[in-house]
């Protein structure tokens, strides 16, 4: 069985990039997670969403910008997204005070690779733009290297920006800590188990400790985190955590679900037709390689699935 550790390693090599980027299999498989390589697409795919009664939340695909240029052209970008949200009447099905569409972004889309100050430029500006909406940015936390970098800057802006929050993974044993953080702040979080290849130094490197360790902070997030986003397509995870809502009395407007577009089709209809809120992440763009590798390495039977089929002929 192939873990997800190797995945990320053999999808980072170049000749393995560039066999994925030309195979006709694999594009089949994009378009599977990736709602198209324009603003204009995802933004139909989102209102189709939208109209069965799901949230969303965009992504603009890429990471780690190579220069101050284009770390310019992705906040033009995000400002353009906010704004063709609105020209879209997608956030007309709003229930106050919850955005029915939002953006997610990166920091090293940002710039934080050119520095603090140049990414923390640019996320105030999307946070400005997004306040003349009435709009809310979530920030996806990347790689370790950044972890700390990003929470400190949510800390930073807070005072001037409340319209963000971030998003704490499992796998990471600081991630506690960080947890306490944005409740002492009051911002909203965003619960994943963590996409990225880290070291047994900092993260559990078994499935079941993650595992645990998910439903021990979704828990705690669930009492006490502003609006929290429980974003897992763990069936057992939400089955028990359905539990613990249902027991605390915990009240179904006050945290959403949210899932990949792509994954778990009929659990999102599930949670949806129960009456939870069930935000979609829609990721669009050209730059999707490296969102795409961490999404096969999350089920290698995917990508076991289409090896087969080209060593077939
Ligand atoms: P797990 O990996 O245990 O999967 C549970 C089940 O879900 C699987 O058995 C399978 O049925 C299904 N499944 C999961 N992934 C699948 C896939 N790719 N293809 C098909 N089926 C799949 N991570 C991060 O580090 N930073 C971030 O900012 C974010 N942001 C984010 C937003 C949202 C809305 C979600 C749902 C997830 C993220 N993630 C993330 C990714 C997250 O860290 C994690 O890698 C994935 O959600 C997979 O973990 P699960 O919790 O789904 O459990």
């Amino acid at each position: 069985m192939l873990s997800r550790t190797v995945v990320l390693k053999v999808t980072s090599w170049p000749w393995m990039e560039r066999m994925v980027k030309r195979s006709f299999l694999f594009r089949k498989l994009v378009q599977r997670f990736v709602a198209g390589d324009t603003l204009g697409e995802a933004l139909d795919v989102s209102a189709e969403l939208a109209r069965r009664g799901f949230l969303i939340s965009l992504d603009l695909l890429g990471e780690n910008v190579k220069s101050l240029d284009e770390a310019i052209s992705a906040k033009n970008a995000y400002i353009d997204m906010l704004g063709a949200i609105e020209a879209r009447n997608l956030n007309a099905s709003r229930k106050e005070p919850i955005e029915a569409a939002n953006i997610s972004i990166k920091l090293t889309q940002c710039g934080f690779d050119q520095g603090d100050e140049v990414a923390e430029r640019h996320f105030r500006e999307v946070l400005t733009e997004a306040s003349r909406y009435g709009n809310f940015v979530r920030v996806d936390m990347e790689a370790s290297e950044y972890t700390e970098r990003t929470v400190s800057l949510i800390e930073r802006v807070w005072p001037d920006h409340k319209n963000t929050g971030t998003v704490l993974q499992s796998y990471l044993y600081r991630t506690p800590s960080d947890l306490d953080r944005m409740i002492k702040l009051g911002a909203r979080v965003r619960l994943v188990k963590g996409a990225y290849a880290e070291p047994a130094s900092i993260a559990y490197p078994k499935k079941r400790d993650v595992d645990r360790a998910y439903v021990e902070l979704a828990k705690k997030a669930l009492r006490q985190v502003n609006y929290p986003a429980i974003a897992t397509h763990d069936e057992r995870i939400i089955a028990e955590l359905k539990e613990f809502i249902a027991s605390e009395r915990i009240d179904p407007a006050s945290f959403e679900f949210q899932m990949i577009y792509g994954v778990r089709r009929d659990l999102q209809e599930q949670l949806r037709s129960e009456g939870f809120n069930m935000r979609i992440y829609v990721p669009f763009g050209e730059a999707w390689y490296p969102y795409f590798t961490r999404r096969l390495a999350e089920r290698p039977a995917n990508l076991f699935f289409i090896l087969k089929s080209l060593f077939k002929g």
